[in-house]
């Protein structure tokens, strides 16, 4: 019960996910905690002050320059009397102006004036999103110290538009705003980590691809698992279907080179956990046509060529963070196997996992691992993902406590 007698003052910005916050304040008070609403005149063209205040049974603050407020209350004393800054939505705008320390209503005047920590759930148009001027300003606001939950991918609120833009869910936010609240231990503060996941797709032509089973379960988890425990997390996910995990900072890509590629952009890192199942080989020349099936003409044939190794070229390279782990997925002499790549790829330790097809554990939600590294080799039992990356992720921080 994290969020139990925590104050939270509520943002709503003008964006149409805005209905989402009503549902927002209703688990947020569910789990105790208590919401002081802030709407910007924006906000009150998509919901109404009025069930804003039913629903969090509070006065709302709109007006920066109302008297009676600021006889009450007070602009400052609102900022004081909290422990979170919540904004959700978050629109383009509020973020511009926040980026600027610009302060011309409420709700800027409060993000200015406030030393508690904010949490922010973006919510836009998709172009919006990807507008050099939107990027900018998220990428100074993470670097101010403001904390982030989403945008998502998937369909808009308007009819017809997808991408990435769509406003986390309620209980999304509410985990997100629980784990910054928390005062479990954050022994990874400080500690910057690289965690790829899921599969990687080769393109054969524009409509197919060479793939494999990953989910990206296990690499999400752990990204998820070291957050928790303080970490600034990169993940370089390829392409899966599950939601980004919450607190971390994720780069989707589709292909090997591409993850690569972000993985490197993401050095100097501390710490690398690469689970992703890359693809070893991709067609040596993708057809930019779809290949069309002539009758009569025999049946094309895929010249493949390797891909780079992204493990071994982290655990070799001259900024290589100071523990890499390295995931193996082996159908046959797991622990062989596993142990031969300790070496070869320079890499601290390799965690095996049998995805013989009998197993279940490739796309599954139970992982059994072995965990491999020069000191021996330690069999977990059958455990949930998120079980194997909550215990690797305290063994990481034992590590670094250790020094
Ligand atoms: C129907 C409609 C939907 C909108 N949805 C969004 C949105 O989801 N995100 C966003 O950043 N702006 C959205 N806007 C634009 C903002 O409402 C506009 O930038 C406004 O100035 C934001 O004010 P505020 O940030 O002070 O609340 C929308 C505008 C309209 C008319």
């Amino acid at each position: 019960m994290v969020l139990s007698g925590k104050r939270i003052l509520l943002i709503i910005s003008g964006g149409i996910a805005a209905y989402k916050s009503l549902d927002l304040i209703r688990r947020l008070r569910e789990r105790g905690a208590s919401v002081r609403p802030v709407m910007t005149s924006g906000a009150q063209e998509f919901i109404t002050p009025l069930a804003v205040g039913a629903l969090a049974a509070d006065h709302v603050f709109t007006d920066l320059f109302s008297r009676q407020d600021e006889q009450d209350i007070g602009h400052i004393r609102l900022v004081r009397d909290c422990d979170l800054i919540l904004i959700a939505p978050a629109t383009a705008d509020l973020l511009a102006k926040m980026a600027n320390g610009l302060a011309d209503d409420l709700a800027s005047t409060v993000l200015l004036a406030t030393d508690r920590p904010v949490l922010a759930a973006p919510a836009m148009n998709p172009r919006m999103w990807v507008h050099p001027a939107t990027k900018r300003n998220f990428e100074r606001l993470k670097s101010d110290g403001i904390r982030f939950i989403g945008p998502m991918s998937g369909e808009m609120a308007e009819g017809g538009e997808a991408g990435k833009g769509r406003m986390a869910e309620p209980l999304e936010i509410v985990a997100a705003a629980e784990v910054l609240l928390s005062d479990a231990p954050r022994p990874l503060t400080g500690r910057k980590a690289i965690v790829t996941s899921g599969p990687t797709h080769e393109p054969i032509d524009p409509v197919r691809y060479i793939a494999n089973r990953s989910s990206g379960r296990q690499g999400h988890a752990i990204a998820a698992a070291l957050a928790a425990l303080g970490a600034d997390v990169t993940l370089v996910s390829g392409p899966v279907s599950i939601p980004d995990p919450i607190g971390v900072n994720v780069i989707h890509v589709e292909r090997a080179d591409e993850m690569r590629d972000a993985v490197l952009a993401a050095l100097p890192a501390d710490i690398a956990v690469m689970v992703a199942a890359v693809a070893d080989w991709r067609v040596a020349s993708a057809s930019d046509q779809k290949l069309k099936k002539h009758p009569g003409e025999s049946i094309p044939t895929l010249a493949l060529t390797e891909n780079t190794d992204i493990l071994k070229t982290i655990g070799h390279h001259t900024m290589r963070p100071k523990l890499v782990i390295g995931f193996a997925a082996e159908t046959q002499d797991v622990e062989g196997n596993a142990r031969a790549k300790l070496d070869r790829k320079g890499a601290d330790m390799i965690v095996a996992n049998d995805v013989s097809p009998s197993t279940g554990i490739m796309g599954g939600t139970r992982n059994s691992v072995k965990l491999i590294s020069r000191n021996g080799a330690e069999q977990w039992p059958d455990l949930a993902k998120d079980e194997v990356a909550k215990r690797l992720a305290a063994l990481i921080a034992d590590r670094f406590r250790q020094g």
